[in-house]
């Protein structure tokens, strides 16, 4: 029960790792507040997880909206402890030089300005108690060739943003850090493609059978791991860690797959004539 008492905010909570979040604080002691757009979904789970559960309508691509939410969190429970800024797709998946003016700010809107406003609308709450905000930022933020080009940007934004945050909120004891998923089986990559939900089970599968062939550790990421992850950074076991962010990868961004798979063709092996090998 790590979080007996404390509010909980989390976007994008009715599908994968907001789903896992949710239910894993709402087992830990924790009022969720969830804000999504799917209101079949957050309805539905308004009737099935209980008192200590909230849904409200939000679209984080509208600030009116995330303020709403943070206000509504603090009018039901008396205050906000804890942000967890995830709502997000892969949006526009247009090249740089085919994207759109539109599209791109539609990208940001919805993955970094997003957790912008998230942070702006809490903040106030969070500063009357201190707490902890985490943003979902991704491997993609990092290199390229994991998310379309929109995306990876707005997500190397969230990085940044998260330690320039948290620099300006520690003095009222507010911590901010963000976590980078890799390859976790949710409905993102068969959304992005607009995927039906048969389809949708057949990504996952082969998201689960090309693990071992992508990262180190030879299973798929599933929500929980990155639930596990945003509790541990929302708990008072990193009460000493700020501005900074967690990749919970299985290990994908260590290098390329010769670095840990001796089967694995390397650098050496492109270069250097066999017998010298
Ligand atoms: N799954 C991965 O491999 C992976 C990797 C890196 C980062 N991420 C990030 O994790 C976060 C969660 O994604 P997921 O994989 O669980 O995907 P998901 O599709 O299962 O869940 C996304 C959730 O966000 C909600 N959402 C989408 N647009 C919204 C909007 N405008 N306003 C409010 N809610 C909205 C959806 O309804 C859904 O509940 C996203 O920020 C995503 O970019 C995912």
């Amino acid at each position: 029960m790590r979080f007996k008492g404390k509010t909980a905010v989390i976007t994008g909570g009715s599908s994968g790792i907001g789903r896992a979040t949710v239910d894993l604080f709402l087992r830990e002691g924790a009022h969720v507040i969830m804000g999504d757009i799917n209101v079949d979904e957050g309805t539905a789970m308004m009737s099935s997880l209980g008192d200590s559960f909230h849904f409200q309508q939000c679209d984080v691509t509208q600030e009116d909206q995330i303020k709403a939410l943070m206000d509504y969190a603090a009018e039901t429970t008396g205050g906000i402890d804890i942000v967890f800024n995830n709502a997000g797709a892969g949006g526009p998946r247009d090249r740089i030089d085919e994207i759109s003016g539109n599209d791109w700010d539609f990208a940001m809107a919805l993955l970094l300005k997003s957790v912008a406003m998230g942070i702006r609308h809490a903040t106030p709450y969070l500063k009357k108690r201190g707490g902890a905000i985490i943003n979902t930022a991704s491997i993609c933020a990092f290199q390229a060739g994991f998310g379309p080009i929109a995306y990876s940007t707005a997500k190397a934004g969230v990085l940044h943003l998260t330690k320039l945050a948290a620099a300006e909120l520690a003095q009222h004891k507010i911590r901010v850090n963000a976590i980078c998923p890799g390859f976790i089986q949710t409905n993102i990559f068969a959304a992005t493609v607009g995927a039906n939900k048969e389809e949708a089970l057949q990504i996952n599968a082969i998201m689960g059978q090309a693990a071992a062939s992508v990262q180190p550790i030879a299973r798929p990421g599933v929500p929980d791991d990155i639930a596990e992850t945003v509790a541990y950074l929302a708990s008072d076991a990193t009460g000493f860690v700020t501005g900074t962010h967690i990749l919970v990868d299985g290990g994908l961004l260590v290098g390329t797959p010769a670095s840990w798979n001796p089967e694995a063709p390397g650098l050496l092996d492109a270069i250097v004539p066999e017998h010298l090998r």
